[in-house]
C-alpha cells in the first residue's frame, strides 16, 4: 500500500502571544528545549516517511530558514517555500501550495504543534498506508478544549466546532491533517470567516457532509503539547529536557532520523556536524555517527 508522499508545514502567523521574541523572530524558529519548534513537526513528517516537504513562512522569514533547513538535502530530503504574505487562515496553505500538491493526498501539519509518544508514530503510518479518500483528523483529549477546534459527538451526529465557548466535549483537533488530491479544489470553495480567515473546520465539515472525514484518537499514552503561549514553550521544553537527559536520546532530532533511515550517509552526517559547531546537540551527532549499527 502507498502512504502519504507529500507534507506541508504551514510555518507563519504573527505569533503574537509568544512575544516580545516573535517581533523580531518566526515563532517556530524559537527553541523548545534543545532546538527550533519546527523541529518536532518536520521531525513527524519524516517519521512517517514523508520526503517532499512544502513549508510555508513570512516574507520577513524565509531566509532564516533557508538558513537552517535549506533546500532539505542536509536530511536526504526535498524541502520548498512558499511566502504566505499574510494570515488568511489555515486552508491557505491549499491554495498557496496547489502547484506542490499536484493533484496527490497530503498531509498538513503546524509548525508550532508538538506531538510525542511510544506508538504514536506507528499509528500515524497506519492511517497514512490506509489512506485512500477523504480527510483524516486526530483528536486529543484536553480540559480547554474551548482553545482549540473541537469534535462534538452525540448520538447519531458529528459537529466539528472552532474554539466553541461551551462544549460538553474534550476532543480537541490536533494541528495535523490528512487530506485527498480534492483538497485544494474544496479549499476555493471557502469564505472568510467572522475573524476573517479562511478556516479549516469549515474544510473539515465539507469532508463531513459528503461523509468523508475520519477521526482517529489520540490516547492518552501520546503527548500533543500547545506552543501557544511562552509558558506553553517553557513547560514543553522542560518536557522534551527531562525525557532527552533521562534517555540520553533526543526527541526530533532531524538528522538522526534521517540517518538511522540511510537517508544521508556519514559524509553529509559529519557536514552537519560542522554546520552546527561546537554544541550538545552536535556532539549527540558526533554519538550517533560513531555508533555501531
Ligand atoms: O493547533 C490546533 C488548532 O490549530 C486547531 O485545533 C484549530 O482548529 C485550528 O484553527 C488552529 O487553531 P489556532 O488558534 O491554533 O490557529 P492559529 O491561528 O494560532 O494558527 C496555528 C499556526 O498556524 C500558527 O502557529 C501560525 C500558523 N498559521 C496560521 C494561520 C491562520 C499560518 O502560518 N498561517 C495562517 O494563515
Amino acid at each position: 500500500k502507498k502512504m502519504i508522499k507529500k507534507g506541508i508545514i504551514l510555518s507563519g502567523g504573527m505569533g503574537t502571544r509568544v512575544g516580545p521574541s516573535t517581533k523580531a523572530i518566526s515563532k517556530q524558529l524559537i527553541p523548545i528545549a534543545d532546538k527550533p519548534i519546527i523541529f518536532y513537526s518536520l521531525s513527524i513528517l519524516m517519521l512517517l516517511d514523508i520526503k517532499n516537504i512544502l513549508i510555508i513562512v513570512k516574507a520577513d522569514d524565509i531566509s532564516s530558514y533557508k538558513k537552517l533547513l535549506g533546500n532539505g538535502k542536509s536530511f536526504g530530503i526535498k524541502i520548498s517555500y512558499i511566502i504566505q504574505k499574510s494570515p488568511k487562515g489555515l486552508p491557505d496553505a491549499f491554495l498557496l501550495g496547489k502547484k506542490f500538491i499536484d493533484k496527490k493526498p497530503v498531509a498538513l501539519i503546524l509548525g508550532d504543534n508538538f506531538f510525542h509518544g511510544q506508538s504514536l508514530v506507528e499509528l500515524l503510518k497506519g492511517v497514512s498506508k490506509n489512506f485512500k479518500s477523504g480527510a483524516n483528523i486526530f483528536t486529543y483529549n484536553v480540559h480547554n478544549p474551548q482553545d482549540y477546534g473541537v469534535v462534538e459527538s452525540s448520538k447519531n451526529s458529528i459537529q466539528i466546532v472552532e474554539k466553541p465557548k461551551k462544549t460538553s466535549s474534550k476532543k480537541a483537533i490536533t494541528g495535523l491533517y490528512f487530506f485527498d488530491h480534492n483538497v485544494s479544489k474544496l479549499s476555493k470553495k471557502l469564505k472568510r470567516s467572522k475573524r476573517n480567515e479562511l478556516e479549516i473546520v469549515d474544510l473539515l465539515k465539507i469532508y463531513l457532509v459528503l461523509k468523508k472525514l475520519n477521526i482517529t484518537e489520540l490516547g492518552r499514552g501520546s503527548a500533543w503539547l500547545d506552543t501557544g503561549t511562552s509558558r506553553d514553550i517553557f513547560r514543553a521544553s522542560n518536557y522534551v529536557d527531562i525525557i532527552q537527559e533521562r534517555q540520553n536520546q533526543k526527541v526530533g532530532c532531524l538528522e538522526e532520523i534521517a540517518f538511522k533511515k540511510k537517508w544521508i550517509n556519514k559524509n553529509l552526517l559529519r557536514s552537519r556536524i560542522k554546520f552546527y559547531g561546537k554544541n550538545e546537540y552536535s556532539e549527540y551527532l558526533i554519538k550517533i555517527l560513531n555508533e555501531k549499527i
